[in-house]
């Protein structure tokens, strides 16, 4: 099977795909061949690939999907997915297997200690009370050992935290350390099999461009974005949503988590509660810092006509409320909006109405904004 053939299988599989809110998956036809095809050039096996994007822009079920479209396809790609279940017990650490690995997930139980159970549709899943990059390097090892067949193998890493000094501090170790054993691990796979093992770490604390500079060379940094206007349109009709599409892109940038929030809780409420309460804590955050209504508002206005310019203190704040993110001289996974306002060259705002919302703050100096002020601004 040529490798256009498989591309197109695997996205039609995809679209199958029902989400957690039994909503159709769609497009990032864009992101599986990027993905997929290494002529591509944005994913690259034997590195640790960090997928970094905004809150809610669909990393953690585009993988899913790409995940369920592997194993429903006679394809020779395999995705392992591990995750902390942060909601149900935070210290436990899961590795989702695809079923043809089920031999090996008694040695990668036994080598962490863990317990193995299989679900329903026959994939192996190993449970673990360990560090996740313990977890992680376990797998590429007994991999390496016993699997057999030339396999593209996708391992993604999904919710690593990078909110604090010291988880950035953790990943930046785990980062240094294990991206040259992998480039080692994974040579020693292709040269027994012919296949390749590429790790992907899924984050979404746009803090995480701080150590950019520090861990850059050793690994491979891209960006996902939200959906393209006309996917948002789709998800939107998906999820009967009755609100103009045009008013949906200009606040929410084609996010699907927050298609979904509105379509649950209505726009007022999602609003209130995923907008303005951000903007209002970062108002607070830099009257700690700045301790001058007058100046804080004076360095907003400098973030609304250039960004790019702002203090480091302001940026940090900024990113770390997960407000705005870093998009300059990162490889894209996703095709990024053109002309829009909230979009600049190194920074862009993760949902416009961060933009609008602020926009208007600033000109009223007030953080009490309402959703109808900003519908009358957009
Ligand atoms: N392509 C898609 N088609 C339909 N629904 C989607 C799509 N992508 C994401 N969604 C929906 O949007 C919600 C948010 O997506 P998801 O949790 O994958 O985002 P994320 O980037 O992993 O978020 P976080 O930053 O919190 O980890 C999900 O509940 C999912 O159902
Ligand atoms: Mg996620």
């Amino acid at each position: 099977m040529g490798i256009q053939e498989f591309i197109t299988r695997i996205i039609s599989s995809m679209k199958t795909f029902r989400t957690q809110m039994n909503v159709r998956f769609v497009d990032r036809e864009i992101e599986t061949k990027k993905i997929i095809d290494d002529s591509e050039k944005t994913i690259f096996g034997g590195m640790i690939n960090i997928l970094y994007g905004p809150k809610g822009c669909g990393k953690t079920t585009f993988f899913k999907a790409l995940k369920f479209a592997s194993e429903s396809q006679d394809v020779d790609i395999d995705v392992l997915y591990i995750s902390r279940e942060y909601e149900e017990t935070p210290e436990l650490v899961k590795l989702y297997m695809p079923k043809r690995f089920n031999q090996i997930l008694k040695e990668i139980a036994s080598a962490i200690g863990g317990s193995v159970e299989i679900s329903y549709e026959g994939s192996g899943i190993v449970s673990a009370s360990f560090a996740l990059f313990r977890v992680v390097r376990t797998a590429v090892e007994s991999i390496v050992k016993g699997v057999k067949g030339g396999r593209k193998i996708i391992i993604v890493v999904d919710e690593v935290r990078a909110d604090s000094e010291e988880s950035l501090s953790k990943l930046r170790g785990w980062l240094e350390t294990f991206a040259n054993d992998l480039g080692y691990m994974n040579l020693d796979y292709k040269n027994k099999t012919g296949g390749s093992i590429t790790v992907i770490t899924l984050v979404s604390d746009a803090l995480i461009a701080e150590i950019r500079h520090i861990v850059g060379a050793k690994v491979a940094w891209s960006l996902m974005w939200n959906l393209s206007r006309e996917a948002m349109k789709e998800l939107a009709e998906e999820l009967n949503l009755d609100i103009e599409t045009d008013i949906l892109w200009r606040l929410t940038g084609g996010n699907p988590r927050a298609l979904q929030t509105i379509a649950i809780y209505g726009l007022e409420k999602w609003f209130k509660e995923e907008i303005l309460k951000d903007l209002r804590d970062l108002y607070r955050d830099l009257l700690d810092i700045f301790r001058d209504r007058d100046v804080v508002w004076r360095e907003l206005e400098q973030v609304l006509q250039n960004i790019d310019q702002s203090p480091a203190s302001m940026l940090r704040s900024m990113l770390r409320r997960n407000i705005i993110i870093y998009i300059g001289a990162t490889s894209s996974l996703s095709k990024i909006p053109v002309n829009e306002p909230w979009i600049m060259e190194d920074f862009a705002y993760q949902m416009p109405a961060f933009y609008h919302t602020l926009k208007i703050m600033i000109s009223r100096r007030s953080i009490d904004v309402a959703l109808k002020d900003v519908l009358a601004n957009l």
